[in-house]
């Protein structure tokens, strides 16, 4: 019925994309997924089942997207989530009070917020580590700890965390490595191929890329590892429905060209960013002098679109924000529209405000989720937004 199968494993990844889904209808020929707004499904007869029963289980449009992002990611099994925080719920439920994970310390205010506010409820014990120091995460590393969960690159300053290393410390202290790979996409980065054992996503972001949907994926290396989520799913009922199946289905076939424009534009929008005399640092796995670059750029074939840069005076963050006339300030990144975001008060703002001025989300940063627009809009946006902003004005 598919093809997902090692045939379809030859093409190029663009081309993979565009074909997710596709032949997915053979009744029909339909060339687009048909989208099953069904709850149940009749049995042909006693003890007898199509192989869809009831649709927290299983449900064709969400199988359609399954077996594409598991395919994309290298892995065995995927599990669409109604959300990127109910896909990190799902792979936590694999965990027991008392079991400990390490953490990269650097990570989406929301991930934290979960993990102290209900996880550390539940019995886990978190360690908040920098997971660019492997040192540090073996020193972290107890008779009780059971996975890493790291993102790389982090949210918002873009840490680069080297995910060989952590996979050989994985497997060497037989851990899980959980990778939020949200920033990279399957496009540029497969934590599985480099030996992670589980890829989270909010597909809010990219994988959806028009900012018209909340998802999240699951993708397990193992189909035992898959099997087990797989229940857990089925038993927490944190599916996606199949209307936003089909929405992210559409929105992968688009994610090569989405994201190589957007990277395209982020790349001279940092570069013109580093050059700004109001702008004191930029955050670009892109930029030569990010310290994280060379190794990024080994485990990565991209640096994506989100720039993370510092301003010189907490009193410019309000004027930049309330002057930009196409740059929209919202939450979220990864669509085709451009957002500015203060990582201080809206993504990080659950974190504690020692822990944001350690991590350097101070109240001069802001970060931009670069979109597909024209780059000399862009540009032009940000410089009048910027102008007359000079030091004492
Ligand atoms: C890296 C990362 N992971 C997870 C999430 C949570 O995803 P969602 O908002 O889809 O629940 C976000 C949201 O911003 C994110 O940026």
């Amino acid at each position: 019925m598919y093809l997902f199968a090692e045939r379809l494993r030859r093409l190029h990844l663009e081309t993979r994309l565009v074909r997710a889904g596709l032949v997915s209808d053979p009744r029909t020929g339909a060339i687009s997924t048909p989208i099953y707004q069904t709850a149940t499904f009749r049995h042909p007869g006693p003890e007898q089942s199509t192989g869809y029963d009831y649709s927290r289980t299983i449900n064709p449009t969400r199988e359609v997207l399954e077996k594409a992002m598991a395919e994309l990611e290298g892995g065995a099994r995927a599990l669409a989530c109604a959300s990127g925080m109910a896909a990190i719920q799902l792979v936590s439920l694999l965990f027991a009070p008392g079991d400990h994970l390490v953490v990269s310390d650097d990570l989406y205010g929301g991930t934290y917020r979960f993990f102290q506010q209900v996880m550390v409820r539940y019995g886990l014990e978190i360690d908040y580590v920098d997971t660019t120091d492997i040192m540090a995460v073996e020193r972290a590393v107890k008779a009780t700890t059971g996975a890493l969960f790291v993102e790389t690159p982090t949210n918002p300053t873009m840490k680069v965390s080297d995910l060989r290393a952590l996979a050989s410390l994985a497997r060497r202290f037989g851990l899980l490595l959980i990778v939020d790979n949200t920033f990279m996409t399957p496009y540029f980065q497969r934590p599985l191929e480099l030996g992670a054992d589980i890829v989270v996503h909010s597909a809010t972001k990219y994988l959806g890329g028009h900012h018209d949907l909340v998802a999240g994926m699951v993708v397990t290396a193992s189909p035992e590892l898959g099997q087990r989520l797989a229940d857990l799913h089925n038993c927490v009922g944190s599916i996606l429905g199949p209307q936003d199946c089909w929405l992210l289905l559409r929105g992968l076939k688009t994610l090569a060209v989405r994201l190589a424009k957007s990277q395209e534009n982020a790349a001279a929008l940092a570069g013109w960013l580093h050059g700004h005399p109001r702008v004191q640092r930029v955050y670009y796995p892109g930029l030569e002098s990010h310290p994280g670059h060379r190794l990024h750029f080994r485990q990565a074939s991209g640096a994506g679109s989100v720039i993370s840069f510092q301003v010189d005076d907490p009193g410019l963050v309000p004027r930049i924000i309330s002057r930009l006339k196409m740059i929209s300030y919202a939450e979220s990144l990864g669509g085709v529209e451009s957002l500015i975001t203060y990582p201080a008060t809206q993504t990080h703002g659950d974190l504690p405000e020692e822990v944001r001025e350690r991590l350097g989300i101070t109240s001069t940063l802001l970060r931009l989720a670069v979109g597909i627009e024209n780059v000399a809009d862009l540009i032009a946006d940000l410089e009048q937004a910027m102008a007359g902003s000079e030091i004492g004005s």
